[in-house]
């Protein structure tokens, strides 16, 4: 392995990835686990440099106080605690060290090198997945998202032909999404891909359904089914790729952490369908996913995409969906989208979309009286998409985008912005 590592034990602390990313932004990799570890798993991981003891308000678990185990003191790692005065430790902070602080402990007390780069970590992360898979085959899910995506080139960088992508289109993508997904994997990376046209399927069990909560557990079952009837048709697959990221395991809770949701993985597939799971961005923040999808040559536009609901325009064509509103809706997309990157607003604005609703409206065109559809658009700014506010979009921008969408996109003739924050709106319509 060509990394230092910097192990932090959780005790409680609620500032754990707070405290990883300060030492990752000093150059050495850190990672966070329970303060419960057996040793001969700490053991295990490769070039540990150091301890850091993190405790904080969660130590306390149904009325106990968490320690560690007292032999982890007799490995002789250098070792700190952090808000931790019963450790036995002979550093000690109260609070989280500052960054000279920081940089004694790793430099002096444990003669860390800076090693951590994305380089280092693909390196890093080819030989473990060779390690892991052998000569057999991994299954992945490749949606086109951010992290699928960067999986997608890390395997097919550890593993080439022994990865086969199956990329569903259930006619929900963006425009030139799946076109993209196909020329980059396909052509440029020369992936083992295979592409499943679903539109007529997933388009056909949508037909009348007006309600979201219906729409939306529609399109994720007969996600599953199709990937599941792909997965049945190939041979010798033991394992399956996932996007899975840092704050996914983290979110999901650790035994001193409170759970914020439950991770949610490919969930769903039958029983019978047994895999391992590949996992080589487990350890990554969603700026360092992106940092080595740039690494590993993926588009800028791929790795920067904003974020996209699972369920896609589905849930942007509100009610039931129908084919002339489901257009209207990728093309206003794509023209907000291409409008927002002239006017250099993709990378200030952190999402962006259109949505159209299910009821029309009376205009004029060409003399005659019309009675078309309307355009929603939405633009938010927010740091964990619990709270929005909106983006203040220049009125010159503004008119340049409707005028498009009224010229361009057939059967519109009203185009409106929404002024709602989140709360009480949420970000999507549906
Ligand atoms: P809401 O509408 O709840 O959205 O304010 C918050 C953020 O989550 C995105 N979103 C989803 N992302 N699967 C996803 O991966 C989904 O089903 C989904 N629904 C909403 C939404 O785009 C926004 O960024």
């Amino acid at each position: 392995m060509k990394q230092d590592l910097i192990v932090i034990l959780d005790l409680g602390g609620t500032n754990n990835t707070v405290l990883a990313r300060k030492i990752r932004e000093l150059g050495v990799y850190s990672e966070i686990h329970p303060h419960d570890i057996a040793l001969d798993a700490l053991k295990a991981l490769e070039n540990v440099k150091g301890v850091i003891l993190n405790g904080g308000e969660n130590r306390v678990v149904d009325g106990q106080t968490v320690e560690v185990r007292p032999d982890l003191y007799d490995l002789g790692y250098p070792m700190i605690s952090v808000d931790y005065p019963q450790s036995k430790c002979e550093t000690k902070f109260s609070v989280l060290p500052g960054k000279e602080e920081l940089k004694k402990f790793l430099f002096e007390d444990c003669k860390a090198q800076t090693n951590w780069n994305m380089k280092n970590f693909i390196a890093d992360q080819v030989e473990l997945v060779r390690r892991q898979v052998g000569d057999k085959k991994v299954l992945l899910a490749l949606s086109g998202g951010v992290d699928s995506s960067v999986v997608a080139a890390l395997l097919i960088k550890a593993i080439g032909q022994q990865l086969v992508c199956v990329h569903v289109n259930h006619g929900l993508m963006r425009k030139n999404e799946s076109e993209s997904v196909v020329e980059v994997f396909q052509n440029e990376l020369h992936a083992n891909l295979i592409y499943v046209d679903a539109v007529e399927r997933f388009l056909g069990k949508l037909k009348d359904v007006a309600d979201p909560e219906q729409k939306r557990k529609i399109i994720g079952g007969e996600f599953i089914r199709v990937f599941e009837e792909e997965a049945r048709k190939l041979e010798g697959i033991e394992f399956l790729g996932q996007g899975t990221i840092y704050p996914d395991i983290i979110e999901s809770g650790t035994k001193t952490a409170k759970m914020v949701k439950s991770h949610h993985n490919v969930g769903g597939l039958p029983e019978d369908l047994k895999f391992e799971l590949v996992e080589p961005l487990k350890q990554l923040f969603k700026d360092e996913v992106r940092a080595c999808g740039l690494e590993l040559g993926l588009p800028y536009e791929m790795v920067y995409r904003q974020p996209f609901p699972g369920p896609g325009l589905g849930v942007r064509c509100l009610g039931a969906i129908t084919r002339d509103r489901l257009e209207a809706v990728r093309e206003s997309d794509a023209i907000l989208r291409e409008e927002f990157a002239r006017a250099g607003l993709d990378k200030k604005v952190w999402q962006y979309f259109t949505v159209v609703p299910d009821f029309k409206s009376v205009g004029m065109k060409h003399h005659e009286r019309v009675f078309e559809h309307m355009v929603i658009i939405r633009a938010i700014n927010t740091v964990d998409a619990m709270t929005a506010t909106v983006e203040k979009v220049d009125w010159d921008v503004l008119e340049r985008i409707t005028n498009r969408i009224l010229g361009e996109v057939p059967n519109v003739n009203r185009v409106c912005y929404d002024m709602s924050p989140k709360p009480p709106a949420t970000i999507e319509f549906e």
